[in-house]
């Protein structure tokens, strides 16, 4: 039986795969949270791995408090880069296949068109510069790995823009987001069923392991700025709330967000044949998760 380890597990992603686990019965999934395993301690990471012997591992791990890491700096580097070193060393010892997750934030800002994987990085904070030395530390220790970059994460689970922007709207008549800041938002539900579609893929034979080695990106197809996407979560949902568009500098955060992080997908949808929702139809999805919208069959 293929077995899957996946990190992180009470995370937006790590659950969302986790609840995945119904469509392939023939696969055993362990889901370790950060309570059963902490990826910054590398004999806790090698104790999960020789018991549970994983032929896949989905590390979906990390800090992302992304404002705090400005003040945690140790802690954020420890996990988002000692931490997934660890995991792909241990990955390398034992042969399992790593999928490693990272950011959009990597990368240098004002590109102004949809960023590709091999596009300079220059990363603006702590969390960003974390993640960057993660994905580098993961890709030198295991070659074979797979490191998704992907933006603008949500989900029915946790914590994140969709849910907050679902309270406030309801809480208040008037809400004020920014519009200076443009990418694609990123159903995790839907990076979840990618991820496992290459497994299978792989498994089956129908996607060689060393066409979706190193770096890719992944998120819904579209584009939009923060105002964009809250507009169209009350238009989805009726909630009625205004929504005026503001500059980035109206809302200043301790860790700077790119103006542009759009990914480029094409390398992805090329090496795995997989086609990619539109944000607007993933937010849809996400919505009736939530209870917000009728279920469509
Ligand atoms: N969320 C986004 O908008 C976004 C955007 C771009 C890329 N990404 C990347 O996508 C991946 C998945 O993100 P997500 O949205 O699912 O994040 P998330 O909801 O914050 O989940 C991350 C999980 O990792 C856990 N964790 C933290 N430190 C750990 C450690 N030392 N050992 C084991 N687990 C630990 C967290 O537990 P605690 O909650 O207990 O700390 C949390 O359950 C991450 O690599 C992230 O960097 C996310």
């Amino acid at each position: 039986m293929l077995k899957i380890l996946i990190t992180g597990a009470g995370g937006q992603l790590g659950r969302e795969l986790h609840v995945l686990k119904a469509a392939y019965p023939n696969w055993e999934f362990r889901a370790a949270g950060r309570a059963d395993l902490d990826i910054a301690d590398a004999s806790a990471v090698q104790q999960v791995f020789e018991a549970f012997q994983p032929d896949y591992c989905l590390n979906t791990a990390a800090y992302t408090a992304v404002d705090r890491a400005e003040e945690e700096t140790d802690q954020a580097f420890a996990i988002n880069a000692a931490g997934a070193e660890n995991i792909a060393k241990v990955c390398l010892a034992h042969g399992t296949r790593l999928f490693h997750y990272s950011t959009d934030y990597v990368y240098k800002d004002g590109i102004g068109r949809p960023l590709r994987e091999d596009d300079p990085t220059a990363p603006a904070g702590v969390y960003a510069a974390s993640k960057l030395e993660g994905d580098q530390r993961v890709l030198a220790a295991l070659s074979t790995a797979t490191v998704i970059r992907t933006s603008w994460v949500y989900s029915s689970f946790g914590h994140n823009f969709v849910k907050t922007m679902l309270r406030l709207g309801q809480e208040r008549d008037q809400l004020r987001v920014v519009f200076d800041q443009i990418g694609t938002p990123t159903y995790a539900r839907h990076l979840a069923v990618a991820t496992l579609s290459v497994i299978e893929q792989i498994e089956s034979g129908k996607t060689q392991s060393a066409d979706v080695a190193g770096v890719f990106h992944y998120s819904n197809e579209g584009v939009c700025s923060w105002y964009d996407f809250a507009r169209a979560i009350f238009e989805l949902t009726g909630i009625s709330c205004d929504v005026s568009p503001i500059e980035s500098s109206e809302y200043p955060t301790p860790a700077k967000r790119p103006s542009f992080s759009v990914l480029n997908k094409a390398k992805f949808k090329t090496a795995t044949g997989q086609t990619i929702p539109h944000w607007r139809e993933a937010l849809q999805e996400c919505l009736q998760e939530l209870g917000y919208l009728e279920q469509q069959d």
